[in-house]
């Protein structure tokens, strides 16, 4: 018999099609296949494009998310004890065998029955059995392997704390920082671009720009007055393959109020009043009112008046009316 062994089970190997690109890294705490492998080869026809042929020893690779209608080949299980002649059986169990997983007991070849989504579940744990079908003792110690479920992208990314809302102060300078926005992508962000986002603003423009890495949305624009706009909906993409066509996308929507600051003076709508008073007027009682409009709002539209000059300074007196903002002038002494 030949003295090259598969690392995995004296004899028995796995192998499987290299369906793309696949990392081969062997996963942490599995020993290393040493040096001498046999290496099988398929009956399948060799493509002639440069795809590379990844052969790991400890793990298949299927795609998530087959749609077509007959079970899709993972791999094939052999033993270099099989001489063809159907005297192996293979043996399958362990995680989703027989359920999700089947194996042809002559050929070792192994399909899933069941469409798979790895965003459910990564990979499943299973055990492969080679025995004498005459008498069923086991040719081969029972070996372990894991069916990786290979991501595609079929996830959109998502924004799971919106819609937001967020304030940022009138007049702030180009460039000031309002909110994050932040998606998350299901898909397997170790693997390709499937799980890489990237941000852009489809509504609000020219005010707010969004950083297209990190989702911080900035003010864009100079001057922004809450006297002219006050609030703004903004409509924020992300969208995974790095942003490129082909891209899944998801929006999220940010609305954004601008806060006032104190940039308004109270102004008089009129240049001049007239009023008039008896000479027999009282002490304390009105003589009229005045009204100054401030466009701030809050604390920025309180307003206190006093008499600054002219003639009769000292005859009358204005006061404040909290609620109304209205000056209030009085009789200060007898006229
Ligand atoms: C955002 O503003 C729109 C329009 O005023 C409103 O219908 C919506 O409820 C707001 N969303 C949030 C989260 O406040």
């Amino acid at each position: 018999m030949s003295n090259a062994k598969s690392w995995l089970g004296l004899g028995m190997s796995l192998y499987f099609w290299g369906l793309m690109d696949l990392t081969t890294t062997v996963l942490s705490g599995t020993p290393t296949p040493p040096g001498k492998l046999e290496a099988f080869l398929s009956d399948k026809p060799q493509s002639h494009s440069r795809t590379k042929r990844s052969w790991v020893w400890n793990q298949f690779f299927v795609l998530e998310e087959y749609t077509g209608t007959d079970p899709l080949y993972v791999g094939k299980l052999h033993s270099d004890m099989d001489r063809g002649d159907g005297s192996i059986k293979y043996i399958l169990s362990g995680e989703g065998a027989g359920v999700v997983f089947t194996i042809d007991d002559t050929t070792g070849d192994i399909h899933a029955i069941q469409r798979l989504d790895r965003e459910e579940r990564a990979q499943y744990t299973l055990r492969a059995q080679a025995l004498d079908r005459r008498t069923g003792r086991p040719m081969e110690p029972e070996s372990e392997f894991i069916i990786k479920i290979q991501d595609i992208n079929d996830n959109e990314p998502k924004f799971l704390d919106g819609p937001y809302v967020a304030t940022v102060p009138e007049m702030s300078p180009v460039g000031t920082s309002v909110i994050q926005v932040t998606a998350t992508d299901a898909d397997d962000p170790t693997y390709g671009n499937s799980a890489r986002v990237m941000y852009s603003i489809l509504q609000g423009q020219p005010y707010f720009s969004v950083d297209s890495k990190t989702g911080v949305i900035r003010t864009a624009l100079m001057n922004m007055d809450r006297e002219a706009k006050e609030y703004y909906e903004v409509i924020i993409q992300a969208k995974d393959m790095g942003g490129q066509l082909g891209g899944l996308a998801g929006t999220t929507t940010v609305n954004i109020t601008l806060s006032d600051v104190n940039d308004n003076p109270p102004r008089f709508p009129q240049k001049h009043y007239q009023m008039n008073v008896l000479e027999s007027a009282p002490v304390s009682s009105t003589v009229g009112r005045v009204f100054a409009k401030d466009l701030d709002e809050g604390i920025n539209a309180e307003m206190k008046y006093t008499i600054v000059d002219g003639d009769g300074a000292d005859a009358f007196d204005i006061n404040t009316d909290p609620n109304f903002q209205v000056g209030i002038i009085t009789v200060k002494k007898v006229i």
